[in-house]
This record gives structure tokens, C-alpha cells and sequence, in this order.
């Protein structure tokens, strides 16, 4: 993955960051150079919000943001391209380690994620994209061949970070960890008005299954299953706003940055 300039970069600091620069710090009070940038995982189940708080997250503290259900879903975009067969590991594990897969600037609000420099990241929400992500999530070295390139977004000011082993594996250093849930009907609700939303033909029922096949296969892979890390804060957002949901966070948050 290229460089990628971080939220803080890109927008006008919030927040502890922005208190933090205007004394010459980074926000985690230590020298911005020196310091291992703070971290705050939010792992979860599909359509649990995730995405979008540790987005607003991000935003509101200048952090950078690591979509990481993003590179699941690009090196599975990238294999369906290359009409490469499910059970084809090797061809899947090299893909992972060499597909030239960039983030523009953060991948909060307006960036774009490339493909061999095209934008993808409208295809990359495609349900078909997210399942074959969810079956390529079970291989132990693909996992292995994106840790290293989820560790790079590790920098000064700090990162949030989401997916399903944020907390557990890839940041079990983390200075917050959130796991976030939501009912599965709940969650079903919610994609079923985005889809609404989109103009695009959407059922509840259709949805609610493929949920529950895709939280089955995240919960129950042997390798990095979806589970709280034993350190999360739990936050269930079935009867939350997204406000809500982001204003707990940032409360945890500001006790420990
Ligand atoms: O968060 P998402 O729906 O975009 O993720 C797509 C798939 O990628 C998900 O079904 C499981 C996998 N994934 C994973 O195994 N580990 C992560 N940290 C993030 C995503």
C-alpha cells in the first residue's frame, strides 16, 4: 500500500490533536517523532456502524482511519477480476501481497481506494465482493501477507482502526478497544435503508440471511475469529445514534489519550 496522508493532513484538527499541536505535541502528549502513535481498534460484525464511527472518530480526534475490511474486500474485487478460483490459496496469498492496492489520502469521506490505480471503491460495497472477501478472510496466510501493510498505517498522530481482529492480533497493544455489536435484524434494517437510499431493489429477509451466513463464517473461522478482545469496551448501538455510539467513544477515548 502507498503512503497514505493521514485525516490530519487533509482536514482542520479536533479535538485532543488539535489541542496537542497548538502546544508542539502529538496527542498522545509524547514527542510526535519518538512516540508508537496511539491506537483505538473497533472490531465488530457486519453493519454493526463500525465503518462509520470510526470514522467520525477519526475525524473528530485528526486521527489517521484504517479501513481494514477495505483490503479484504479489494483483494477479493482484485481476484474475481482476475476470474481466480476460490480455493486457488497460492494465487490468493500472492495477490494479497502484491496486488498494487493504494488508499488516497484516508479513506474517510471523499477518498477513493485504487486498484492498479483505478477507484474501486464504489465496487468494493457489492455484496458479491463482500462474500468472497468473508471466505478469502478464512485463509491463515492471506491474513498473514495484509498484517504487515495494516501495521504501516501506524503513525503519529494516532490511528482508528476497524474490522474483526484490530483489538485481538493486528493492535493487541491498543490504547482503546471498542467492540461494537448490533442485533442482526437491526443491522439487516439498516443495510436494507442504505440500499433504500441508493435507489437499489433491496429485501429484509434476503438480507438478514446473508448476514447471518457472514457473521456464522466471521465468528467461526479458526484463524482470528471475531471475538471481543478480553480488554474491549462493549458497545451494543441497536438502540443507539450514530452520535451516541461516537460520543462514548470519544469519552473512553479522552481518558486514555
Ligand atoms: O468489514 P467488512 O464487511 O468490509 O469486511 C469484509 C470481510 O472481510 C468480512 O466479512 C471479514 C473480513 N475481514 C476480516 O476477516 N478481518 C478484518 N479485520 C476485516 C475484515
Amino acid at each position: 500500500m502507498s503512503d497514505v496522508q493521514s485525516t490530519a493532513e487533509r482536514t482542520q484538527k479536533k479535538g485532543p490533536a488539535r489541542a496537542a499541536e497548538a502546544s508542539g505535541r502529538a496527542a498522545t502528549g509524547k514527542v510526535a517523532d519518538t512516540a508508537l502513535a496511539p491506537v483505538i481498534t473497533i472490531d465488530g460484525p457486519s453493519g454493526s456502524g463500525k465503518g462509520t464511527i470510526a470514522c467520525a472518530v477519526a475525524e473528530e480526534l485528526g486521527f489517521l482511519y484504517l479501513d481494514s475490511g477495505a483490503l479484504y474486500r479489494v483483494v477479493a474485487l482484485a481476484s474475481l477480476n482476475a476470474s481466480i478460483a476460490e480455493d486457488d490459496t497460492e494465487s490468493l496469498v500472492n495477490l494479497a501481497e502484491t496486488a498494487p492496492i493504494e488508499f488516497t489520502r484516508s479513506l474517510c469521506g471523499d477518498s477513493e481506494v485504487l486498484l492498479d490505480g483505478q477507484a474501486v471503491t464504489q465496487q468494493l460495497r457489492n455484496e458479491g465482493v463482500g462474500d468472497r472477501a468473508s471466505r478469502i478472510a478464512t485463509i491463515e496466510s492471506l491474513r498473514e501477507a495484509l498484517l504487515e501493510r495494516q501495521l504501516r498505517m501506524r503513525r503519529q498522530p494516532g490511528l482508528v482502526a476497524d474490522g474483526r481482529d484490530m483489538g485481538t492480533v493486528v493492535f493487541p497493544d491498543a490504547t482503546l478497544k471498542i467492540y461494537l455489536t448490533a442485533s442482526a435484524e437491526i443491522r439487516a434494517k439498516r443495510r436494507h435503508k442504505q440500499l433504500i437510499e441508493k435507489g437499489m431493489e433491496a429485501n429484509i429477509a434476503g438480507l438478514l440471511a446473508d448476514i447471518n451466513e457472514r457473521d456464522d463464517r466471521d465468528y467461526n473461522r479458526a484463524v482470528a475469529p471475531l471475538v471481543a478482545a478480553d480488554d474491549a469496551i462493549s458497545i451494543d448501538s441497536s438502540a443507539l445514534t450514530i452520535n451516541e455510539v461516537v460520543t462514548k467513544v470519544l469519552d473512553f477515548a479522552g481518558n486514555r489519550l
